[in-house]
């Protein structure tokens, strides 16, 4: 049987017949562009298109709104939400030190859940029924808007146009010159699909997806090569207030403005470069390039000033609660209970990670060779060699150290004893 894509499977995905006002998440790119127009044609809906400015480089809001009013669009909103998404999605990341896979800041995860909480506060407050988004039947973009939308709303339909139109790029143009949707760049069709916001940039698809060959300097929008980085190394000092960047070389900055200026270093010095094999939550395996050069920055220089203020059973445990928030933040659980769990516990392991922290920048490398802090677990007269005194005995180590190694000690004279009698009964 072959599938209609408009078939419903899911409880939250629009009636057809229950269409009457739509609010788009419109980028003014050929997709979304074309979707406005389609929408209007296929459902006979009103469309409002909302846009969301998440510090997205080189974007012109102006542009974005008057192509939407000219597509048809009944209204057409555009949001700065960059201090909402630095102070309630970054900095939560940030005090989670979260990496999904190892390498990826979660930039686009965390945009997503903000965007689509937008969505569904504009579309109440402009009497739309309905909610659609760009997004393809492939990635995780999908599964975080539309997870976010039907927690928030349930009674707000769900459209994703590009998983049931089955346009390939080819039409999509010839759709657009049809209906004079204007198409950036000629025909041409764009090497690469691109998302990015004061967090990060990824690129994927195209000559991408060729695992065996290394990723064509095409990629690279943001972050300079690193061989064409300057020669001189640069020191920047990042001041923290549990856990929240408040500083840059002893001047005060709010979050969104300090995490500009950071990227902005990085950049120059070809800081934040990744290269990495991913696993979408719809199970796919995909290679995405990174670039993350505030990221790349302000995560090691957290990470250090943890180090020091924090115990040895903290950093430890931290690890594993941290791999699970960047799970969750990745698979679009934003409003997972577990989430907030989580957060209280950041929240409380970051209370005294407050210092500063010198990163040196190289070349393609961010390291942290300077740091200092008011909450630091650090004596210098007891980690000086040859001294004593103080909390710390050094007479007191013969004493422990028979007590700590006293289990393992044992174990191997067990063993050694086990081996022994094994090798004795063979040779009968
Ligand atoms: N792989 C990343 C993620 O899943 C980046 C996705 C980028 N999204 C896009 N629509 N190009 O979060």
């Amino acid at each position: 049987m072959p599938e209609d894509p408009t078939q419903r499977i899911a409880s939250y995905q629009a009636d057809p017949a229950q269409v009457g006002r739509v609010l788009l998440l419109y980028s003014g790119g050929l997709d979304t562009s074309v979707m406005l127009r389609w929408i209007q044609e296929r459902y006979g809906a009103e469309i409002v298109t909302l846009t969301v400015n998440l510090g997205q480089p080189g974007e012109d809001w102006e542009v974005v709104v008057t192509k939407a009013r000219d597509l048809g669009a009944l209204d057409a909103i555009v949001v700065d939400a960059r201090e909402e998404f630095a102070r309630d999605y970054v900095l939560p990341a940030i005090k989670a030190n979260a990496l999904y896979g190892g390498g990826y800041p979660l930039f686009t995860a965390l945009g997503r859940p903000l965007i689509a909480k937008l969505a569904v506060e504009h579309a109440r407050r402009t009497g739309c029924d309905t909610v659609a988004h760009g997004c393809t039947g492939k990635g995780n973009d999908q599964v975080r808007i539309e997870a976010t939308v039907a927690t928030l709303d349930s009674d707000l339909g769900l459209l994703a146009p590009v998983r049931e139109w089955r346009m390939g790029r080819e039409e999509e143009i010839a759709y657009a010159r049809e209906h004079g949707i204007p198409v950036k760049g000629g025909t041409e069709v764009p090497p690469y699909s691109i998302d990015d916001n004061l967090w990060g940039r990824s690129s994927e698809g195209g000559a991408i997806e060729d695992l065996s060959s290394p990723p064509r300097d095409d990629v690279f929008q943001l972050v300079t090569r690193p061989e064409n980085a300057p020669d001189a190394p640069e020191p920047v000092r990042i001041g923290f207030e549990s856990g929240c960047p408040v500083s840059l070389d002893g001047d005060r900055l709010g979050l969104v403005e300090l995490l500009e200026r950071v990227a902005e270093l990085g950049r120059r010095h070809g800081v934040g470069i990744v290269d990495q094999i991913e696993d979408r939550v719809v199970g796919l395996k995909v290679r995405d390039l990174y670039e993350v050069p505030a990221a790349a920055i302000v995560l090691p220089a957290h990470r250090e000033l943890e180090k020091l203020v924090s115990t040895i059973h903290q950093n430890t445990f931290k690890r594993a609660l941290e791999d699970r928030w960047a799970y969750l933040c990745y698979a679009g659980l934003w409003h997972e209970p577990l989430r907030a769990d989580l957060d209280a516990y950041m929240d409380s392991a970051n209370e005294l990670v407050s210092g500063e922290v010198t990163m040196r920048l190289y070349k393609g490398s961010a390291t942290p060779v300077a740091r200092s802090s008011p909450y630091a677990l650090y004596d210098r007269s007891l980690a000086s060699f040859g001294e004593s005194g103080g909390e710390f005995s050094q007479a007191a180590s013969p004493g422990f150290i028979e007590l700590f190694t006293l289990q393992s000690r044992m174990a191997h004279r067990v063993r050694a004893r086990a081996a022994e009698k094994r090798e004795d009964g063979g040779e009968d």
